[in-house]
């Protein structure tokens, strides 16, 4: 059966972007494919400054991925800090990865960009060697992704065929399964940039829990462009077309068939709204009744960790093996 893997970091809200981009691909797989999500605490800290602050983000975060519709049953949903195996592969793809290679990642770049004069962790630098033992630790056929992590999926194969070519036959070389539509869903106010987390102002940045009245209010305040046509132009007319790719991705359609039902911003701001607003209602109610219950939540995790841990031990034990390294 098909492996798959796809991880999110409790790193703030999840928003939109994330649930189109990604997360809603993950709860489409998970009755086909075997599935493994984990929620990565250890990347998080990659930019952690106080405490307690990543833990209880893991706890929402881990509420809100049973709420979009991950089934404990079928998928295997973990905390990345409760397998230990994913820091011991990291050190080795850390040696298996070299400096320029890294340096090369544009995250890393505009991660530091808009860090300037703050801390910059080491491990900011290294974030993808983590992030290629996260996903190889699972003899994993396929990524679910956005497009923004498309060259760290790139990274993790290059570094999965040097150890393998090194050391003999290994890990499993991933792919990427990157959606046709919300592959890389824009910010409202900023609409040539990714909607993300950390943007400036939360205006351009629709919540997976922002009230109605909240979303209908940044999609009627969503920047478009000074002429009134709406057409699907990434290039010419970003903001137009960063809605019509929203509107598509929440009803299913292409953004140009979306794009014949217009002539006017107004209806079109406005529908794009009630069809995230219809998405994302129910999803909110479940929320709401799983966050009540931190036990179950705590429980539902440990044994996701538990399942983790035995496919990812089994690989860790592979790659030393193949390495050479002498048992305990
Ligand atoms: P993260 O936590 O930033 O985002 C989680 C997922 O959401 C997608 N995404 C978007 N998709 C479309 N439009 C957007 N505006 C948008 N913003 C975010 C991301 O592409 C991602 O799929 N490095 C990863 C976490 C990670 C990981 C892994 C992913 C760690 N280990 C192993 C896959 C496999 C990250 O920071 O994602």
């Amino acid at each position: 059966m098909t492996r798959v893997l796809s991880c999110i970091q409790p790193t703030g809200a999840v928003h939109l972007g994330n649930y189109l981009g990604a997360l809603r691909n993950w709860v489409r797989d998970q009755h086909d494919k075997d599935v493994f999500h984990g929620i990565v605490d250890l990347h998080a800290l990659t930019i952690a400054e106080e405490p307690g602050v990543v833990g209880e983000a893991t706890i929402e975060l881990a509420a809100m991925l049973f709420a979009i519709g991950l089934d404990p049953e079928v998928a295997t949903v973990f905390v990345q800090s409760h397998v230990p195996e994913h820091s011991q592969l990291s050190w080795v793809m850390e040696c298996t990865v070299s400096y320029g290679e890294l340096s090369r990642m544009t995250q890393f770049k505009d991660k530091t960009a808009k860090r300037e004069g703050k801390f910059i962790s080491a491990g900011l630098f290294t974030y993808p060697a983590l992030q290629a033992a996260d996903i190889l630790l699972y003899d994993t056929n396929e990524v679910p992704v956005g497009d923004d992590q498309r060259q760290h999926i790139e990274i993790t194969r290059d570094i999965a065929l040097r150890f393998n070519h090194r050391f003999g036959d290994t890990f499993v070389i991933p792919d990427a399964v990157i959606p046709t539509a919300g592959a890389r869903v824009m910010d409202l106010q900023d609409p040539t940039s990714k909607m993300s987390k950390s943007a400036t102002t939360d205006a351009g940045c629709v919540m997976m829990l922002d009230d109605p009245t909240a979303i209908m209010k940044k999609f009627k305040r969503a920047v478009t462009d000074s002429d009134s046509e709406v057409r699907y132009d990434v290039a010419a007319k970003p903001g137009v077309s960063g809605l019509l790719d929203i509107l598509a991705a929440a009803t299913g359609r292409s953004p140009q068939d979306a794009a014949a039902d217009y002539t006017q911003y107004g209806p079109l701001k406005a529908d794009t709204g009630e069809a995230i607003v219809a998405l994302l209602e129910p999803i909110q109610a479940r929320y709401r009744e799983l966050i009540a219950d931190k036990g179950e939540l705590a429980r539902l995790l440990s044994i996701g960790a538990g399942r983790a841990r035995v496919v990812a031990s089994a690989t860790l034990q592979r790659a030393y093996d193949h390495i050479g390294l002498v048992r305990p």
